[in-house]
């Protein structure tokens, strides 16, 4: 589908998300295997958390679903053995946050995906499942997945790159092993999982770069409204840096400190943002922030930051151009194995509008002070691309075309809609 983006002049209004896709996956994950019934408010409006819970469904978890209310029985301990393959769709999350729970259930399990999900790397989960006993086939390292249950045994183990999606697989893993299993994590990422855990009344222990679970733990359902999605609000957070004066107010998006680094790094860049109210929801930050556009004026993201940034980075790059000074993104060469190479689709995209990028093996330097013009863009099947060049297209001289736009919905099917009613 084609979506075409004219040029704006402001960004004024308010805007609410659904729930934040890493807290939604992690709550029915918890949910499906909790005793009792969870019931979730604003649970994320998602392709990808679509997948998680029709996973927890073939699993034996039933779920009912009125717009974004979700409730889920859980099994209480005992997943079923599903008929046929669990269907990860586009979503990373599921396939390597779910491969740690069913690889210790007793049965046979296979784990597909789409076209984008089936080349990216699995041996990141594979390898401490392996270590904890688990057995799994997989086409070189991608997916689709063959898990053999197995008995698992706890182990500790320091990640090779920093991911929360790892980390939570052998957490998650580690509910179901003997003893204490530990995750160092040199790179701090999100901490969903650990806060959900306490959340269904699980234990979990952090000491310094360590944090730890003990095997067979119960879980019970709660009750939660799940906090708007900061990296889908990060598109209009973006937009507003674009236009002096711009004015956003940001209800009941989620705060949560590993993930709100982006709105650090955007007031150094020049957008004003201030907390209206924040709030603490099973140790998730809510709250409501306002963002202003001042003089955006650029800079450099790297190291440590660039992890915590690694969903945003692509809308930053995408209006880089725009800023005064440019903008460095160094230390990112996980970009490369995400729903598509992201370095890539932003350096042709940006290209194509006519600006002038220098390409790195881990990121990109984009000069400031650039004209774009609108052209025809690809979202290369990748949501956030789509939205991060509908975000660019608005300072652009002209139309762009976003071919392929259809792929928000894998985060935020409402993006277009909610984009439109802030743009003047
Ligand atoms: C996620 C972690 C990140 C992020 C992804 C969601 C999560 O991936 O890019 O969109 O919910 O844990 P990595 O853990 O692979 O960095």
């Amino acid at each position: 589908m084609d979506v075409k983006v004219g040029a704006a002049t402001q960004i004024q209004g308010s805007v609410r998300t659904a729930g934040d896709k890493s807290v939604s996956h992690r709550y029915a994950m918890l949910a499906g295997m909790a005793e009792g019934t969870s019931e979730f408010e604003n649970f994320s409006s998602s392709a990808d958390c679509a997948s998680t819970l029709a996973c927890m469904e073939a699993l034996g978890a039933r779920v009912r679903r009125e717009g974004n209310r979700v409730e889920v029985d859980g099994v209480g301990g005992n997943l079923r053995a599903p008929s046929g393959e669990l269907d990860c769709g586009n979503s990373g999350s599921t396939m390597r946050m779910l491969s740690g729970i069913i690889a210790a259930q007793p049965f046979e399990s296979v784990m597909t995906g789409d076209a984008s999900l089936s080349k990216r790397p699995m041996r990141r989960v594979i390898e401490p499942l392996q270590k904890m006993g688990a057995r799994i086939d997989s086409h070189d390292g991608c997916a689709p997945l063959k898990i053999h249950g197995a008995k698992l045994k706890a182990i500790s183990y320091e990640p090779p790159v920093a991911s929360a999606q790892v980390k939570s697989c052998v957490l998650l893993a580690g509910l179901f092993a003997d003893g204490e299993t530990t995750v160092i994590e040199k790179v701090r990422t999100r901490d969903h999982t650990e806060l959900a855990l306490k959340a269904f009344g699980g234990e979990v222990q952090r000491d310094g770069d360590r944090v730890s679970v003990s095997g067979k733990q119960k879980l019970h359902a709660v009750k939660a409204y799940v906090p708007g999605d900061l990296s889908s609000v990060t598109f209009f957070l973006c937009a507003a840096a674009l236009f002096p004066g711009s004015n956003l107010v940001v209800d009941s998006v989620l705060l949560n400190p590993t993930r709100s680094v982006v709105l650090d790094v955007l007031a150094s860049m020049g957008v004003k943002v201030s907390f209206i109210s924040v709030e603490d929801q099973y140790g998730e930050l809510i709250g409501t922030m306002q963002a202003e556009g001042g003089i955006f004026t650029g800079g450099v993201i790297r190291g440590a930051q660039s992890a915590a940034l690694i969903d945003e980075l692509p809308a930053i790059a995408a209006v880089a151009p725009y800023s005064a000074n440019g903008v460095e993104i160094r230390d990112a060469a996980e970009l490369r194995v995400k729903e598509s190479d992201r370095i890539d689709a932003v350096v042709r995209n940006l290209r194509a509008m006519g600006a002038d990028v220098q390409e790195f093996p881990d990121g990109m330097w984009i000069p400031g002070g650039q004209k774009l013009h609108g052209a025809r863009v690809e979202s290369f099947d990748d949501h956030r691309i789509a939205m991060a060049f509908a975000v660019a297209a608005l300072r652009a001289d002209g139309e762009t075309t976003i071919s392929g736009a259809e792929a928000v919905a894998v985060s935020f099917p409402e993006f277009f809609e909610a984009l439109g009613k802030v743009t003047k």
